[in-house]
């Protein structure tokens, strides 16, 4: 590895950050934490320095970044007349796990949004991130610290393993909050449209705008660079529904059935101890979405560190972030 700072986020070093933010100036990859997962940043000004995140994550050239933001009025100077809706947006969820996609301005490179006219703004909710970004006074270009279509990295050892000595600095700030993705808003259509559910629940946007779409897959209007298969852990993953009384059973003989093979379960608290005889692992009490969430990346991680060959996992309801949840699940069990 090249280099790790531990930064507390409850004291930060500013000499550290400053390091940080010279990395970046230069062209360098920083890997820092943000409250929803840890990510790879560069320059979001700088087309030289964005071709290396995609390098480094061997992530395809079509699949557009997010740009890092420290203060809610740089919104106006990377977007075209930004709707009024995306003003009460901001006023309400930024700083936060929040993803905007707006008309760009001419400033911000093809590479960053993969030539599309629209850009993916955010303001992370992260004390490290805002200062690193304030720091080196222009947008990070950012997506989450892992290698391409392996679950987001929630921790600095995350990176570690899939990214090694590819990246010039990882910043430790601890395991990071929210533990999934940001929700993905795009304001170009009317109604807007969740490209992706994340850390801001559907519930809580219909708060301030009345409708909201969610986006699927079959809708071949918008063109994201949203892959299907994504968030997957080594191991195979299988989904099976919760929502009649048999489950159990139909759990338990699927699993049986995989013979020589090492069988995980992904559960709630609830069903903990209703699998004997395999690994079974807990996301949380099964009506908190919010903790179900923060353990959703590590341990599908877990499951790979153990050597998994079949992951079986429980759908969940989706409320709140069971919606983000099962689109991550949904993702990883593609083949
Ligand atoms: O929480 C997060 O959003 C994390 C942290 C690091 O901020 N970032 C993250 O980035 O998850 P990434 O690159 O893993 O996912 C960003 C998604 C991509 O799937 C991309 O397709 C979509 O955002 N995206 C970016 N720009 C877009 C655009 N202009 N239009 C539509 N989708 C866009
Ligand atoms: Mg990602």
């Amino acid at each position: 590895m090249k280099k790790l700072l531990k930064i507390n986020p409850f004291n930060i070093n500013l000499d550290l950050i400053s390091k940080a933010a010279k990395i970046i100036k230069k062209g360098g990859l920083v890997a820092f934490p943000t409250e929803t997962v840890y990510g790879l940043g560069a320059n979001g000004l700088n087309p030289c320095a964005v071709s290396k995140i995609f390098a480094v994550k061997k992530r395809p050239l079509n699949d557009p970044l997010i740009l890092h933001l420290s203060q809610k009025e740089d919104l106006f100077k990377y977007t075209q007349n930004p709707p009024k809706i995306a003003l009460k947006l901001i006023d309400k969820f930024w700083p936060g796990p929040l993803t905007l996609v707006l008309k760009k301005t001419k400033i911000i490179p093809d590479i960053v949004t993969a030539g599309f006219d629209t850009v993916a703004l955010r303001m992370p909710a992260n004390e490290i991130a805002l200062r690193l970004i304030k720091e080196s006074s222009i947008p990070i270009a950012a997506p989450s610290a892992n290698l391409f279509s392996r679950p987001s990295s929630v921790t600095a050892q995350h990176i570690i393993d899939d990214l090694g000595n590819k990246v010039d600095l990882i910043i430790d700030g601890g395991k990071t909050l929210v533990g999934i993705e940001s929700t993905i808003l795009d304001l170009t259509y009317d109604p807007p449209f969740i490209l992706r559910p994340g850390g801001i629940s559907k519930e809580e946007l219909e708060k301030v705008i009345k409708k909201v779409k969610v986006f699927c897959y079959k809708n071949k209007v918008l063109a994201s660079g949203m892959f299907p298969k994504h968030y997957s852990p080594k191991a195979k993953v299988i989904l099976i529904k919760n929502n009649n009384k048999n489950y159990i059973k139909k759990i338990m003989n699927l699993a049986l059935s995989f013979k020589g093979q090492k069988v995980g379960i992904l559960t709630t608290d609830e069903n903990i101890n209703k699998y004997p005889g395999f690994i079974v692992k807990s996301l949380g009490p099964k009506n908190n979405t919010i903790i179900c969430a923060s353990n959703l990346f590590s341990i599908l991680r877990e499951f790979d560190q153990e050597k998994i060959d079949i992951i079986i996992a429980e759908t969940i309801k989706k409320k709140g972030l069971g919606l983000a949840i099962m689109d991550r699940l949904k993702k990883a069990s593609q083949v």
